[in-house]
C-alpha cells in the first residue's frame, strides 16, 4: 500500500515536473510575441530570456531577495542567452540595498592574463586586431563566478547550489531556442560549427543549426554548474574546471594561466551620480561608461525638453552632439587601475559646460564608415518586496565570444581583449578607434560600454535599466531613461522609441528605420550624415512606484518580465 502510495506520488511528481518544464518552454517560445510589459506589486525581474525572467521571480517567490534572484536570472542567461554572456565572461552589478539605503557596484569584468602584451596580437609585425576578436588569445580571465559568489557572500540569502538549480535543469534537460540565438547561430555558423562543443549543443544531427524552438542540451554545462556546489570560485578558478580551461587555451594558443584564474578578484566600486532635473541617477564607475551617460544627461540638462517629442527633429538635433562628444570624452575612459579617469572633473559643472559649447560647434568632417551592430552582452534588472533593486550588464563581449566553447565545459569563452586599444588608430569590432588610455597592458580591464543605472527621487528608487549592443549600450540606455524621466513613458513606450547613436568616429548618425520620415529628412537638411539601421541596442527596463513595478524587455532582442 505505501509502496503503491510513494509510487503513485512519485509518478505525480515526474509528470507535474515535466509538465511545469513544458510551461516554462511554452513560455519562452512565445516570449517574442509575449507582450513586452508588465505590472506587478511585490518583486520583478525584466531579462532577455523569460526563462532567465521566471528563475529570478521563483527564487524571490521562495524569500530570495533581488541579490539570489539576479545570480539565478545570470546562471539561466548563460544556458539560455550563451551567444551573449555566460560563466565565460563577465559584468557589472549595480545594487541597491534598501536597508542601509545605499548604493554598492561590483566588477566582474574580466582582466588581460599577465603574460599578455600588445605586441601578443602583432602579424607580421602589424597590429591585427582579429587576434583580440576571435581565438584563444582574444580570451580575458572569466569573471562571471567570482562575481556572482561574492554578490551572494555580501548580499544573498540563498546558498548558491539552490540559485542554480534551474540553470542546471534547463542545460539538462533541454532549453528552447530563441528567434534571437537562432539568429546568432545561424550569423556564425561558419566559424563554429566545425567545432565538437557548439556543434553538439546549437547543431542538429546533420550539422545545421538549430532554428528557434528547437530544443537544445548543454549536459557538459549541466554537470559543471553541478560541481560548482556552494563553492563556484574554488572549481572554476582553482579545480578542475580551471585545469580544463587552461589545457583547453594552451591546447589552441592561449596564454590565459592557472595563475590568471587563480588570481583573477571581483572588485567593489562605488558607484557614480549626478542630480538631473530632481533625479538623482547612479551608475557604475570606469571600467564601465556610465559615466559617459551621466555626462550627457548633464549636458542636455540645460534646456528643457519635456515638450519635445522623443523622436522630433528638434530634440534629436539636440540631443545627437551631446552623445558624440560624450563619446570623444569617453577616450578618458579605462582601467582605473591603470589609468587616472578624471570622472569627477568630466562631470564637473565647468567641463559640461564646456564640453556642451564644444558639442554644440563641433566640425564633422571625418570619414564614414558602417558601425557594426552586435547584440552580445546581456542586461537585467530585478526588484525585491523590500524594494532592493539590481541591476546586471553581463557580457563574452560579440556573439559567442572569441568562438571557441571548451567542449568538456560546455562553456563560451569571451573575448573581451577585443573591447582594448589593440593598437593606436586600429578599431574594434565595433568601429570604436579607441585612445591609448584602453590599450592593453597585463591584468588590465577593458573599457565596457556596459552602463547600469539606478535612478532615484526623493531618496527611494524610481527606475532601473540597462542594455546590450556594444556601444549602443550607452545611447541607447541614455535614451530610455530620458525618455521616462523627461518625457514622462511608460518603461515599454520608452523602450519602443526608435533611437539614434552616434559614437563621434565614424562621423555619422545611426537612426533607426521607424523613426518618422520627416524626422529623418529634417536631420539631412541640418546636415547630419544620418543612416537608417533596423535597431540600436536593447534595453530592458523596471519603473518603481511606490504601489507598483512596471517592467518591460526590448523586442528588439525578445525576453520576459516576470512580477508578482
Ligand atoms: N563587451 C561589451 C562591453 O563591455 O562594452
Amino acid at each position: 500500500m505505501l509502496t503503491s502510495q510513494i509510487a503513485y506520488r512519485l509518478k505525480s511528481a515526474v509528470w507535474i515536473s515535466a509538465f511545469s518544464f513544458l510551461l516554462c518552454v511554452v513560455a519562452d517560445l512565445v516570449s517574442p510575441t509575449r507582450s513586452q510589459a508588465s505590472d506587478a506589486r511585490h518583486e520583478m525581474v525584466a531579462a532577455e530570456g523569460a526563462l532567465a525572467a521566471d528563475a529570478g521571480l521563483e527564487v524571490m517567490k521562495h524569500g530570495g531577495n533581488a541579490v539570489d534572484a539576479a545570480v539565478a536570472t545570470s546562471l539561466v542567461l548563460g544556458v539560455t542567452n550563451a551567444a551573449s554572456c555566460g560563466i565565460g565572461g563577465g559584468g557589472f552589478m549595480l545594487i541597491y540595498w534598501a536597508q542601509d539605503h545605499k548604493l554598492y557596484g561590483l566588477d566582474y569584468r574580466e582582466r588581460a592574463p599577465m603574460t599578455v602584451t600588445p605586441a601578443s596580437y602583432l602579424r607580421d609585425g602589424k597590429p591585427d586586431e582579429r587576434l583580440a576578436r576571435t581565438g584563444a588569445l582574444a580570451v580575458a580571465v572569466p569573471g562571471e563566478l567570482a562575481g556572482l559568489d561574492a554578490a551572494l557572500r555580501r548580499f544573498g540569502s540563498m546558498r548558491f547550489s539552490q540559485l542554480s538549480r534551474q540553470a542546471i535543469r534547463l542545460a539538462r534537460d533541454g532549453f528552447p531556442i530563441s528567434p534571437h540565438l537562432a539568429k546568432d547561430i545561424r550569423l556564425t555558423a561558419a566559424d563554429i560549427s566545425h567545432q565538437p562543443g557548439f556543434r553538439t549543443v546549437f547543431f542538429n544531427d546533420a550539422g545545421l543549426p538549430l532554428q528557434a524552438g528547437a530544443i537544445a542540451h548543454n549536459p557538459a554545462l549541466a554537470a559543471l554548474l553541478e560541481r560548482l556546489g556552494n563553492d563556484p570560485v574554488q572549481d572554476f578558478y582553482h579545480g578542475k574546471s580551471a585545469h580544463q580551461l587552461v589545457d583547453y587555451l594552451a591546447r589552441n594558443g592561449g596564454l590565459l594561466t592557472l595563475r590568471d584564474l587563480a588570481e583573477y578578484r571581483p572588485i567593489w566600486r562605488s558607484p557614480i551620480s549626478v542630480e538631473y532635473r530632481g533625479y538623482q541617477v547612479y551608475t557604475m564607475p570606469p571600467p564601465s561608461s556610465g559615466g559617459i551617460v551621466l555626462e550627457i544627461l548633464k549636458m542636455i540638462e540645460s534646456e528643457p525638453i519635456a515638450h519635445l517629442a522623443a523622436d522630433s527633429p528638434r530634440y534629436l538635433a539636440y540631443l545627437v552632439p551631446m552623445m558624440r562628444q560624450g563619446f570623444v570624452d569617453r577616450s578618458a575612459y579605462a582601467d582605473p587601475a591603470y589609468v587616472k579617469v578624471p570622472v569627477a572633473q568630466l562631470l564637473s559643472a565647468s567641463h559640461i559646460l564646456q564640453a556642451r559649447e564644444v558639442a554644440l560647434r563641433k566640425n564633422r568632417a571625418v570619414p564614414a564608415i558602417a558601425v557594426v551592430h552586435d547584440h552580445g552582452t546581456s542586461n537585467f534588472c530585478v526588484v525585491d518586496r523590500h524594494r532592493n533593486v539590481v541591476v546586471v550588464t553581463t557580457t563574452i563581449n560579440t556573439i559567442f565570444g572569441a568562438k571557441m566553447m571548451v567542449p568538456e565545459m560546455g562553456v563560451v569563452l569571451n573575448n573581451e581583449m577585443d573591447d582594448f586599444t589593440v593598437a593606436p588608430g586600429v578599431p574594434n569590432a565595433f568601429k570604436l578607434t579607441q585612445s591609448a588610455a584602453n590599450e592593453i597592458a597585463p591584468g588590465k580591464r577593458p573599457l565596457s560600454s556596459m552602463s547600469p543605472l539606478i535612478a532615484f527621487r526623493d531618496g527611494r528608487p524610481v527606475l532601473a535599466a540597462g542594455g546590450s549592443g556594444g556601444p549602443t549600450i550607452i545611447s541607447s540606455v541614455l535614451q530610455v531613461t530620458l525618455n521616462q524621466l523627461d518625457f514622462r513613458l511608460t518603461p515599454a513606450q520608452a523602450i519602443a522609441q526608435p533611437r539614434v547613436h552616434d559614437q563621434a568616429d565614424p562621423d555619422m548618425v545611426l537612426a533607426e528605420s521607424n523613426l518618422p520620415a520627416a524626422t529623418f529628412s529634417a536631420l539631412r537638411q541640418m546636415g547630419y550624415r544620418v543612416k537608417s539601421v533596423s535597431e540600436l541596442g536593447a534595453v530592458n527596463s523596471i519603473r518603481i512606484d511606490p504601489e507598483v513595478l512596471m517592467g518591460a524587455f526590448d523586442q528588439r532582442k525578445g525576453g520576459g518580465v516576470a512580477g508578482d
